[in-house]
């Protein structure tokens, strides 16, 4: 397997194609948005250098992990020779089942199509293919270069073939796959989501600030980093759409997103994409500068 193709530049997206082409596959990147794929190279040319200044890798992979990568507007241009497709775009359900029977009408026959989805069902994104046995969920976290864990997700349908290639493939990649069923949230999902959600409804209720809460969990429970900093890096809007998932798919209202996060989401403060969540942050940089708003 040589030419991977990669759907959605943001931040999952830039990652994906980073680890991909750092490895010496050739990437194809495809956004609706030009300006996103511009940010997705800008990104992974500072990450790259970040990762040289860390001795991670020499100076010279950087030129050659840029030449890996191609970027697309169009995805029939981008995503006919793929033989695999990993699909990172907007955590939307009918964006992911529209892009899914495209990629079935565009793909050859034999390309695996993957899903980076947090929280929709595999099993109903391959419903909407010609061959659901090639549809596999491939969870990357976030920040993809840095994180070693890739849930791999079996969808009803989804064979054996192409979950030992998925998890093979993710070894050459250097990281460390583990099998999972299709269900709400999947594993990673199912447990994290309701712990911030939980530090979410923490917040809403006066029980502590921001700060409190975030030193509780990185202190006590030796946490890296607290889990209202964790929903603004994973985007409040992704938070949220997970959130409608576990609600929706399990009927128990111990998933019900607290009403601060809707509204925070509603009002566009969408952590650090965004420069404000539960914390402000400077413009196109992941560093903390105000210290928590709700305090
Ligand atoms: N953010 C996280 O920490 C995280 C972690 C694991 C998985 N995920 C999952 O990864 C996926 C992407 O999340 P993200 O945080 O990178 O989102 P994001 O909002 O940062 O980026 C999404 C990108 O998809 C693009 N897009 C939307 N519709 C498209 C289409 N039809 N074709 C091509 N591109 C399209 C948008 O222009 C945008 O650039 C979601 O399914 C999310 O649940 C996110």
């Amino acid at each position: 397997m040589k030419n991977i193709t990669v759907i959605g530049s943001g931040t999952m997206g830039n990652g994906i194609a980073h680890t991909f082409a750092q490895n010496g596959f050739n990437v194809s990147l495809v956004d609706i948005n030009e300006s996103a794929l511009q940010k997705a190279l800008q990104t992974i040319s500072t990450n790259l250098d970040r990762q040289i200044k860390k001795g991670a890798i020499e100076e010279s992979a950087k030129a050659a992990t840029l030449a890996n990568i191609k970027t697309f507007t169009n995805i029939n241009e981008g995503a006919a020779t793929a033989e695999l497709v990993v699909e990172a775009a907007t955590e939307n359900r009918d964006i992911k089942l529209k892009l899914f029977k495209q990629l079935s009408e565009i793909c050859k026959d034999n390309a695996i199509l993957a899903s980076n989805t947090s929280s929709i069902s595999i099993t109903e994104i391959a419903a909407v293919t010609t061959n659901p046995g090639n549809v596999i969920g491939m969870h990357f976290m976030n920040p993809v270069p840095v994180m070693k864990l890739i849930e791999v997700i079996r969808g009803y349908a989804t064979t054996d073939t192409v979950t030992n290639t998925i998890i093979d493939l993710s070894r050459q990649l250097g990281k460390e796959p583990v099998e999972v069923n299709d269900y709400p949230g999947f594993v990673a999902n199912r447990i994290l989501m309701p712990m911030i959600n939980e530090a979410i409804y923490t917040l809403f209720e006066g029980v502590a600030g921001v700060y409190e809460i975030d030193t509780v969990m990185k202190l006590g429970m030796a946490h890296p980093m607290g889990p209202l900093q964790l929903a603004d890096f994973i985007g409040l809007d992704v938070c949220l759409a997970i959130l409608k998932v576990l609600h929706a798919g399990f009927g128990n209202s111990k998933y019900a997103p607290c009403p601060l996060l809707v509204n925070m989401v509603t009002a566009g403060h969408l952590g650090v994409k965004t420069g404000s969540g539960f914390y402000t942050y400077t413009p196109g940089s992941k560093d903390l500068v105000v210290a928590p708003k709700f305090v």
